[in-house]
């Protein structure tokens, strides 16, 4: 049975996307140190391949990575050797280190569930050191989501294409999760065209939601829209 590797298609489909991890991780960076100047450790909590950890290790003393996934960390281990990388949920994860700064990029709809919000939020900011700085980007609101959206990447490597296509339902009665079917043909000249499928469900938060998360993790927080999140980011500072 023809299995897909995942996570090098995550990579390569989030490449091709023409995505600036670079100028995302810089603004990351440059939030962050608006609020705490002398900032100098940081999480990346879900940080998957390291697509922003390998710019992120520039800008930080001390960088290290979390995710629920050991493969993803696998990958961004082979990216950015050298680096800690603690295999651990955000909901309930528990490291010895604090951070000046912790993270968290396009990974928050994996929670499922307000609750789960807010545990994240909490364990998150327990890791932060007194004034330390939690950046959240978020993803769409209830209110934003698109029933049945489409979304196709073509990736080329070589003589190897990957397609892959999505599409997302709401699920629930609350209107507040998706189901994304995502299907991939991947091609190339010795195995001819293999296909895989996968069900991704994420769930969609209010602004209110997130405000309570981060009031009961005692943190301050404002929702801000700097020029490459189109979506925003959270950015909250632990009080004590
Ligand atoms: C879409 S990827 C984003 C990765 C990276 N931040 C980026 O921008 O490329 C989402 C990541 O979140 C991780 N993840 C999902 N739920 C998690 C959880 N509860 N705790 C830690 N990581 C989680 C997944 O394993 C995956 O690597």
């Amino acid at each position: 049975m023809y299995e897909l590797d995942y996570v090098e298609v995550y990579d390569l489909v989030m490449r091709s996307r023409g995505k600036d991890y670079e100028n995302e991780a810089a603004e990351a960076g440059r939030l962050i140190r608006e609020r705490n100047p002398e900032a100098s450790s940081l999480l990346d909590a879900a940080c998957g391949t390291g697509l922003h950890l390998r710019f992120l290790v520039d800008l930080f003393e001390r960088a290290e990575g979390l995710d629920l996934s050991s493969d993803m960390l696998a990958h961004a281990g082979k990216t950015i050797p050298g680096i800690p990388l603690h295999t651990g949920n955000m909901c309930d994860f528990e490291l010895k280190a604090r951070f000046h700064a912790i993270t968290c990029m396009f990974a928050i709809p994996h929670l499922r569930s307000g609750q789960e919000l807010k545990k994240a939020i909490r364990r998150l900011a327990h890791h932060l050191t007194a004034r330390g700085v939690l950046l959240i980007e978020p993803w769409f609101r209830p209110e934003e989501f698109i029933p049945g959206y489409v979304a196709d990447d073509t990736v080329t490597q070589g003589k190897r294409v990957i397609h892959r296509i999505s599409h997302s339902i709401p699920e629930g009665k609350h209107g507040d999760r998706v189901r994304m079917t995502v299907h991939y043909a991947d091609a190339a000249p010795d195995y001819g065209i293999r296909h895989a499928t996968e069900t991704v469900r994420m769930s969609l938060f209010t602004d209110e939601q997130y405000r309570e998360a981060f009031a009961a993790a005692g943190c301050d927080a404002e929702l801000v829209q700097p020029e490459h999140f189109p979506r925003g980011v959270w950015i909250a500072q632990r009080r004590q």
